[in-house]
C-alpha cells in the first residue's frame, strides 16, 4: 500500500488547479441512465470513485468513453450512453466500494421499472443508512423489498409525481428523488431538500436533458415528469472541497496560493470563518488568492451544518488549523457520527485535542511534530497531509488510498507550490 512521506514547514507558494467536483460527477454519471442518448460531460475529475461509477455503469450495460481533452487543461470529458441496459442489478462488491452507487437506483426505477442494488453497508464514518432514498422512492409510488442484502424497487407502470417532505436533510436521497422524479408521470414536489450547489448543477443537467424543474437552490424543488428525457452535454461545477482543502493548506504554512478555477461563492461559511481566522481571500481573474497577511492564526468555533453552512467534509482539515492557531476551538460535526477519526493521529503529532460526544475542543499549540499516522477515510486523510506540511521534521501518511477517491495529483499540486512531498510504493 503507498505511502506518502511529508517535510513540513514549507510555505506553498504559487497555483493550484481546482478540478471538477467528485460529488457533482458522480450523480451526473448515474443521470445517463435516465436516457437513451448520449450524455456528454466535461471537466470529470480522474478519481478513483470515478472510476468506480464508470465501472459500476458499464456492468449495467453503459457504453462509457472517456476522452482526454487535448491543450493545457488536460481535463477528461465523458461520454455515456445508456441506450443498450443488460442489467438493472447494481452488485454488491462496487457498492460496498463507493457509497454513492445507490445514485443509481432512482433512475434505474425510473426508467425500467425496476431495479436491485446492494445495500451499501456500513463504512467509516457511521451508519449512514439509505431510509431517505427507500421512502422517497415509496412515495413516487416504488414497491420496495429488502431481500439478501439487496434493495429491490419495482414500478412495473412507471412512477407517479407526489408530494415528499424529507424528515432529514439528504444530499443523495435529494439526487436520487430530483433524478426519479423527472421521467416519473405528473408533478413531483420535494420539500426540505439538500441545497448544495452539486445539487443545482445535477438539476442544471437534467434540464438539458430535457426536464423541467424548478426551485433550484431553494428548500423546495417542484418537477414536472417527462415520457422521455434526451442527450445533453454538461460542465461539472468546480470542486468546493478540493478548493477548500488547498485554502486550509495554504493558510496553515502561512503561504500564498492562487486556487485556479475556485470561485469563493462556492463556500459561503467558510470563507468567513477563515477571515476570523486572519486567513485572507479574493477573487482574482482567474479564481481565487489565499494567504496569511499577519502572521497568527486565531481560533474560531465551527459547527457542521447542510449547506449553506459549513461542510462536513472540511470539518478535519479545519481541525488541523484550528490545532496551531493562538486560542482555542470548539468543533462541533451535526452530520455524520464517529468523523473525529483523525484526532487520535494528530495527537501522535502533538496536537491537544479532546472530545466530548460530537465536540471536539482543540487548544492550538505553537508547533505540530511529524509522525507516521494512518490515513482512515478520505477527508481524514487529507486532514493528516495539511498537518504534515505544518508539522516540523518528517510525517508519513500510511494507507493513502483514500486520498486517491478525492484528490486528483495531490502531491504533484503541492509540490508545485513548493511543498517536500512523495508518494512512496510500500516497501512491505
Ligand atoms: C454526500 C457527500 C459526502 C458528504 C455528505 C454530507 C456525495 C457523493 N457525498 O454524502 O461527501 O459528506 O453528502 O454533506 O455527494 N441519512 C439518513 N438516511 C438516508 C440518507 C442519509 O439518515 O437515507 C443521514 C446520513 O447518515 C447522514 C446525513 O443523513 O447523517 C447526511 O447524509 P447525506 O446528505 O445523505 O450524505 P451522502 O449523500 O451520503
Amino acid at each position: 500500500m503507498d505511502r506518502m512521506r511529508i517535510v513540513g514547514g514549507t510555505p506553498l507558494r504559487g497555483r493550484i488547479a481546482i478540478g471538477g467536483a467528485k460529488n457533482a460527477a458522480l450523480p451526473l454519471m448515474a443521470a445517463c441512465l435516465l436516457s437513451e442518448e448520449t450524455l456528454v460531460l466535461e471537466n470529470v475529475p480522474r478519481l478513483a470513485d470515478i472510476s468506480t461509477m464508470k465501472r459500476l455503469l458499464a456492468q449495467h450495460g453503459v457504453e462509457v468513453d472517456a476522452r482526454d481533452e487535448q491543450g493545457a487543461s488536460g481535463e477528461q470529458t465523458l461520454h455515456l450512453n445508456a441506450a443498450k441496459i443488460g442489467s438493472t442489478t447494481a452488485p454488491y462488491d462496487l457498492v460496498r466500494k463507493m457509497r454513492a452507487s445507490v445514485l443509481v437506483l432512482g433512475p434505474l426505477v425510473a426508467r425500467f421499472g425496476e431495479a436491485r442494488v446492494s445495500l451499501p453497508g456500513g463504512c467509516a464514518i457511521g451508519d449512514r443508512p439509505v431510509d431517505l432514498h427507500l421512502a422517497g422512492l415509496a412515495a413516487l409510488g416504488a414497491e420496495i423489498e429488502l431481500t439478501e442484502g439487496y434493495i429491490g424497487a419495482r414500478a412495473p407502470n412507471g412512477l407517479k409525481g407526489a408530494r415528499f417532505v424529507f424528515p432529514k436533510v439528504s444530499v443523495g436521497a435529494t439526487e436520487n428523488l430530483l433524478m426519479a422524479a423527472a421521467l416519473a408521470e405528473g408533478e413531483t414536489v420535494l420539500v426540505n431538500v439538500a441545497r448544495e450547489p452539486e445539487i443545482g448543477d445535477l438539476a442544471r443537467c437534467l434540464i438539458a436533458m430535457g426536464a423541467e424543474i424548478e426551485g433550484i437552490g431553494t428548500e423546495r424543488l417542484v418537477i414536472r415528469g417527462k415520457p422521455a428525457l434526451h442527450g445533453g452535454r454538461h460542465r461539472v461545477l468546480p470542486d468546493r472541497i478540493e478548493m477548500g482543502t488547498y485554502a486550509m493548506a495554504a493558510a496553515i504554512t502561512g503561504g500564498d496560493v492562487e486556487l485556479v478555477g475556485g470561485d469563493i461563492d462556492l463556500l459561503p461559511a467558510v470563507f468567513p470563518v477563515l477571515a476570523e481566522a486572519g486567513i485572507a481571500a479574493e477573487n482574482t481573474a482567474g479564481g481565487v488568492r489565499v494567504y496569511r497577511p499577519n502572521g497568527h492564526i486565531t481560533g474560531v468555533d465551527v459547527m457542521t451544518e447542510p449547506f449553506p453552512g459549513f461542510p462536513t467534509d472540511l470539518q478535519a482539515q479545519m481541525m488541523v488549523l484550528m490545532s496551531v492557531a493562538e486560542g482555542a476551538a470548539m468543533i462541533t460535526e451535526t452530520i455524520f457520527e464517529n468523523r473525529f477519526m483523525h484526532v487520535p493521529e494528530l495527537r501522535r503529532m502533538g496536537a491537544n485535542i479532546n472530545v466530548h460526544g460530537a465536540s471536539a475542543m482543540v487548544r492550538g499549540v505553537r508547533a505540530l511534530k511529524g509522525a507516521p499516522v494512518m490515513a482512515t477515510d478520505l477527508r481524514a486523510s487529507v486532514s493528516l497531509v495539511l498537518a504534515g506540511l505544518a508539522a516540523q521534521g518528517e510525517t508519513i501518511v500510511n494507507r493513502i488510498y483514500h486520498l486517491d477517491r478525492g484528490y486528483e495529483r495531490l502531491e504533484e499540486k503541492l509540490s508545485a507550490c513548493g511543498a517536500v512531498i512523495e508518494r512512496m510504493p510500500d516497501a512491505a
